[in-house]
């Protein structure tokens, strides 16, 4: 069980031991307090006793009990501790992108029944994003290319932090940048606002500095950013590996070791799609990142991996449509699990997620959601997929 920490501003950094390692997510054990940080330095409060959101109706269940007792049912505990205070009341996440800012969708969703909602990603300065067309419909899943349309981290917060506040489900800013420097500076202003409860490093973004090539695809550059990042805010910090690596689990361990609290894994990946009279690229963009059920196989593989490779808790994103999807990255070593584009055509699609996996559970007789993580793993490590699929022994 991973020892619970808050977040204390000018704090030393804690130490690590970068080792490989079995699974072992960080879940608090059933009736324990669960603390979710308003603000970052702030005291951390019982979320049974946090002001109540805008979004939810004033009925809804109190988010982060613990103990989890619908439908009459056994108690359940879906706790997790991501590190550093951030601890979700259950595994089931918005990921970047499909619910923006949460306000889009606040009106819609009971965003308290969340574990976490993670915000489209943000840059320094307002950003127009690409031009269209910025989506194609491939088989099995969904080519975008928006182009981190935002309006910059300033206007962000002004117009979204308030809300954040409010509400008792944690947000976590997702965050791009073109540099260390630029980073630095949003997490900075990110620092002690009420609202903010974590962020999460994009490293699929273009790295100026390192010719141009995403900072996820090399652990070093990983590691570097992610260094510079945790120097300059005691926020929960979370990076999101791509799969676009060659070797995922060293730019997970970099990140591990340069002080990020959590691993999300995994980004969209690099497509084409073709325009339907094959005279070019479909999106504006010419190359979109493929989302949906194609990026499953791919999540189960990076999550499989990266959780052999690192001793915080990973997040397992892509192509998460049904429980069996939950249960599946669960299994490879996810401690939480992000619901991407398929929130876009159903909204209330993480949330009764969040239901099932309760349901879940308990038809398995399991107390603790932590017992189905890892149920998958091996007892030995698993040769890397660097070897290749096919000639791997
Ligand atoms: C419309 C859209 C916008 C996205 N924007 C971001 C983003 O700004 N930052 C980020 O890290 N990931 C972003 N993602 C990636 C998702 O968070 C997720 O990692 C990816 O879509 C795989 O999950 P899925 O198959 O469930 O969609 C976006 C995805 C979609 C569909």
């Amino acid at each position: 069980m991973k020892a619970k920490r808050r977040v204390v501003p000018g704090a030393p950094k804690p130490q690590r031991t970068p080792t490989i390692r079995r699974v072992r997510p960080a879940i608090r054990p059933v009736g324990s307090k669960p603390v979710v940080p308003s603000s970052p330095g702030a005291p951390p409060s019982s979320a049974a006793s946090a002001s109540s959101s805008s979004s939810p109706a004033p009925s809804s269940p109190a988010p982060s009990s613990p103990v989890v007792d619908a439908i009459g049912g056994r108690p359940v505990s879906l706790e997790v501790d991501l590190g550093r205070g951030l601890v979700l009341a259950n595994p089931v996440i918005a990921a970047s992108g499909p619910f923006g800012y949460g306000v889009e969708v606040a009106e819609l969703v009971d965003l308290a029944r969340l574990g976490g909602l993670v915000t489209r990603g943000t840059t320094l300065k307002p950003r127009a994003g690409n031009a269209g067309p910025r989506t194609a419909e491939v088989a099995a899943g969904l080519l975008v290319g928006v182009g981190l349309q935002n309006p910059g981290i300033d206007a962000v917060l002004e117009r979204y932090a308030p809300a954040w506040a409010r509400w008792r489900v944690p947000v976590i800013v997702n965050l791009c940048g073109e540099s260390s420097g630029d980073l630095v500076d949003i997490v900075r202003r990110l620092e002690g606002v009420p609202g903010v409860a974590g962020v999460e490093l994009n490293l699929s973004c273009t790295n100026a500095r390192g010719g141009g090539v995403a900072f996820g695809l090399d652990a070093e550059a990983s590691r570097s950013l992610v260094s510079a990042v945790r120097r300059a805010t005691d926020l929960p910090l979370i990076a999101k590996v791509t799969a676009a690596a060659a070797d995922v689990r060293a730019v997970a361990r970099a990140c591990e070791e340069a002080g990020a609290d959590a691993i999300s894994a995994i980004n969209t990946l690099p497509g084409l799609a073709l325009a339907a009279d094959r005279t070019g690229p479909a999106l504006g963009s010419v190359y979109g990142g493929i989302c949906g059920p194609a990026l499953k196989p791919v999540a189960l593989r990076v999550v499989f991996e990266v959780a052999q490779a690192v001793d915080v808790p990973v997040i397992g994103i892509g192509g998460v449509a049904t429980i069996d999807d939950v249960l599946d990255l669960l299994a490879v070593g996810a401690a939480a699990v992000g619901v991407g584009v398929a929130a876009f055509a159903d909204p209330m699609l993480p949330v009764r997620l969040a239901d099932e996996l309760a349901d879940a559970c308990r038809a398995r007789g399991v107390g603790d959601v932590a017992d189905l993580v890892g149920t998958a793993q091996p007892k030995r490590l698993s040769p890397p997929s660097t070897r290749g699929a096919e000639y791997a022994r």
